[in-house]
């Protein structure tokens, strides 16, 4: 059994989902807890799991021989902050890759460093999982799509063929994106949207047909300090 941390109290479910992936796999996880930088010293546990700790301990728990899982679901942005700070202390990360064949194709596609795909998921041939991305149940990825590092996709969205999102990208519950279309880096598909067309980085669209809604704007500072807990929504 390897040592797992859960960084991030983003899905209570993340040690149910580890149980089942125990069950089913040879290569098993040893959940300790959660570390967590807003909830540490406020609350002592979450969903009967407790919270060891926050960033100041990860040297020690590195030290220790932990994996750590990036569980932070808030935003891409707070996924990117902790996917660095645990880069900063050459954390060893767990990945997750709940679907199997006939739902995978092992051979053609490839999946990043601490992704975690969850149960019911199909992907394609030749599909291309960046690093630290989360993509929930019940979606479908169509081949030949590529999707970017930390992108974060919700229960039930569709991708079809030929597809590229980019980096950070959020997608919403349910939504459908149309073959050979290409979503910029950052931007936020509203939940049942149907994106026919192509999408520019920083942008937010919504509806049937998908139209933009708003550009997002970032606060650079935060990226720039990941120590600082300063946590932002962008969805
Ligand atoms: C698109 C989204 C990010 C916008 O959130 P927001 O910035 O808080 O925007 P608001 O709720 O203020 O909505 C702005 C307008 O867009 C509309 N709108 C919001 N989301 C919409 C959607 N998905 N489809 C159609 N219209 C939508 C709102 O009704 C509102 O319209 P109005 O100005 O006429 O009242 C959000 O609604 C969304 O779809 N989030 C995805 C949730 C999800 O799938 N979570 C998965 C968790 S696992």
């Amino acid at each position: 059994m390897k040592k797992l941390l859960i960084y991030g109290c983003g899905y209570p479910s993340m040690p149910s989902l580890i149980k089942y992936w125990n069950k089913k796999k040879s290569q098993k996880w040893d959940v300790a807890g959660y570390i967590d930088d807003v909830k540490f010293g406020k609350v002592d546990t979450f969903f009967g799991l407790p919270i060891l700790g926050n960033e100041k301990l990860i040297p020690k728990f590195v030290k220790e021989g932990y994996h750590f899982f990036n569980n932070v679901a808030s935003s891409t942005d707070n996924m990117k902050i902790v996917a660095q700070k645990l880069s900063k202390y050459k954390a060893k990360i767990c990945t997750l890759v709940f679907p199997e064949p006939p739902n995978i194709d092992c051979e053609t596609v490839y999946i990043g460093e601490g992704s975690c795909i969850f149960p019911d998921v199909f992907l394609g041939t030749d599909v291309h999982i960046g690093k630290n991305v989360i993509i929930r149940q019940q979606s479908n990825i169509s081949h030949e799509t590529v999707v970017g590092d930390l992108c974060f996709i919700a229960p039930g969205v569709g991708i079809l063929s030929r597809v590229s999102i980019g980096e950070k990208t959020f997608i919403g519950a349910g939504a459908v994106i149309r073959d050979n279309v290409t979503v910029g880096k950052n931007c936020v598909i509203g939940m049942g949207a149907v994106v026919t067309k192509d999408v520019p980085d920083n942008i937010t669209v919504t509806g049937i047909p998908a139209k933009p809604i708003r550009s997002k704007t970032y606060d650079n500072t935060t990226l720039k300090n990941p120590s600082e807990e300063k946590f932002i929504t962008n969805r």
